[in-house]
């Protein structure tokens, strides 16, 4: 069997959102060969059962593997939350995995409350719980789901009156409640950044983690001696389990670059 991604790093999402976490690792890793899944088409991940997003998340994970990546990041909060520890248990390579920023939130607020945007997926999860008694037992942390916002993104729909409508309805109550931190926490959330900045004000401060992750990123494979040595830049492939011309269109433009996306085989 031919292993046609061999040595690339694996970056994967539920769909166009994990580009955030792509461009910073580009960023951080530009001689490295990169391959991102965009599984667009079972997105949005964060209104599906656990079960389906543990086996999506085997599934791309596997292909991957198969492709001979030499190392997968998670780049979906939701995907991490549910089943990133299922994946680690499944697969011999190494696997960083985005999680959202509760710890480093706590460290910025000054009004001792956060706030941290995310999937339904993601607020009611164990692993979320788990985070926020680690290192926020003594702030508020307000947890709110974002149900229709990665549809928004997944459009490329990122400055309609819609989108503002819905951002508003989730972001109003945080501030009421005294929120000047906002954790992004969902991958497709950056891409809205501006938009929430406008709406929240420079005194709101947002975080979002995929700098952090890219950083991970490159200490797993140093410490695995894993990094590449080449010197001229890497290539980016990207496939999608969705439609793939509108993958293309929506991807291009959030690249900011045309690219060319395959379907998943
Ligand atoms: N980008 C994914 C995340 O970080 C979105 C999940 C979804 O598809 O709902 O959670």
């Amino acid at each position: 069997m031919t292993r046609p991604l061999l040595g690339a790093i694996g970056v994967f999402d539920s769909g166009v959102g994990g580009l955030s976490v792509l461009r910073a690792i580009r960023a951080a890793l530009p001689h490295e060969h990169l391959v991102y899944v965009a599984d667009s088409g079972h997105a949005p991940y964060g209104d599906q059962s656990e079960d389906h997003i543990t086996q999506r998340t085997l599934t791309v994970g596997n292909w991957l593997a198969e492709q001979g990546v030499k190392g997968i990041t998670i780049a979906c909060n939701t995907a991490t939350v549910v089943a990133a520890k299922t994946l680690r248990e499944q697969t011999h390579l190494p696997v960083v995995a985005i999680e959202p920023a509760i710890k480093p939130a706590v460290a910025l607020t000054r009004s001792g409350v956060v706030g941290v945007l995310a999937t339904r997926q993601t607020v009611q999860s164990a692993a979320v719980a788990r985070l926020v008694a680690l290192y926020a037992a003594d702030k508020r942390i307000l947890l709110q789901g974002c149900p229709g916002l990665v549809e928004q993104v997944e459009r490329a729909d990122l400055h309609s009156a819609d989108t503002e409508h819905l951002l508003r309805q989730f972001i109003t109550p945080l501030l009421e409640q005294g929120a000047d931190t906002l954790v992004l926490g969902c991958t497709h959330y950056p891409f809205l950044r501006d938009t929430i900045q406008r709406l929240v004000g420079e005194g709101v401060t947002l975080i979002d983690p995929a700098e952090a992750v890219a950083r991970e990123l490159v200490r797993r494979l140093d410490e695995s001696s894993g990094l590449s040595s080449a010197t001229t830049p890497g290539s980016v492939r990207f496939f999608t389990s969705g439609d793939v011309a509108q993958a293309q269109a929506v991807m291009s433009h959030l690249w900011h670059e045309p690219l060319t996306v395959q379907a998943l085989s």
